[in-house]
């Protein structure tokens, strides 16, 4: 497998065409962003430590019948993936109340939901990633009644799959986002799983081990991510 031109830039990941077609490459970098990219930094190792995290979790997900686009890790900070088509959404769960939730709704952070919640966001850094329905991406053609329901059914499952292997770690998985993209007729999940999209505290003490600590200025960023990703029994070189 051969790396050929570079087909996207984003945030913290580059994405390269290969000899085959039907296959990516993704490169994990260190670049760091939050707020829409409004704030931005390059924290060293980060680009490796996520490589062998999103590794991780999907191949923990494939597992418990989750399809996903990974395939295999290449490098350090590459990984070979499947070339889907995406879709424009980013589908939110959430366990426990923090970050838009509470500005949103008003209401206090580390509640435990009674039930894990679900959310649409388009995926639009200019208008700040709105949140959205299910009527909007069906009304506007992002995707098709049955890929939303599919969608909300495999992040549900994502959750399920999650929360138990982060709790044996002593680590609560309080919310995450996913992306969805096309392969065939199949939707399988895309994009990254990561404590850059996600939100990890301690089991004990309710430390932040993920991006909260770039956004909210905490110190020791990537150093939290290896402290999840070690937990999770996760080796990075
Ligand atoms: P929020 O509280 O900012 O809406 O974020 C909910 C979760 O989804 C949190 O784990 C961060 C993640 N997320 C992203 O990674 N990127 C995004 O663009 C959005 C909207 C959320
Ligand atoms: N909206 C997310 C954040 O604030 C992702 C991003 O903008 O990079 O972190």
């Amino acid at each position: 497998m051969k790396r050929r031109d570079l087909l996207y830039t984003g945030k913290a990941k580059s994405v390269f065409r290969t000899d085959d077609d039907q296959k990516l490459l993704i490169e994990f970098r260190d670049d760091t962003s939050a707020f829409d990219g409004r704030k931005t930094e390059a924290l060293s190792r980060k680009g490796t430590v996520n490589n062998h995290f999103n590794a991780f979790i999907m191949q923990h997900l494939e597992a418990a019948g989750i399809p996903t686009h990974f395939e295999s890790l290449v490098d350090d900070t590459q990984s070979l993936v499947k070339f889907l088509d995406m879709i424009p959404v980013e589908c939110v769960v959430r366990n426990i109340t923090t970050g838009s939730i509470c500005r949103r709704l008003g209401v206090q952070e580390g509640i435990e939901l009674e039930a894990p919640t679900f959310e649409f966001f388009l995926k639009n850094d200019e208008l700040h990633d709105p949140m959205i329905n299910r009527y909007h991406i069906e009304s506007f053609g992002w995707a098709h009644a049955s890929e939303v329901e599919r969608m909300t059914e495999l992040t549900f499952a994502t959750n399920s799959a999650l929360v138990p292997l982060f709790r044996d770690a002593g680590i609560i998985l309080v919310d995450f986002k996913l992306e969805f993209g096309r392969f065939g007729d199949q939707i399988v999940l895309g994009d990254e799983f990561t404590p850059d999209g996600c939100r990890l505290w301690d089991s004990e003490t309710r430390e932040k081990l993920d991006k909260d600590r770039f956004r909210q200025d905490l110190g020791d960023v990537v150093e939290s991510y290896e402290i999840a990703a070690s937990r999770l029994g996760i080796s990075i070189p």
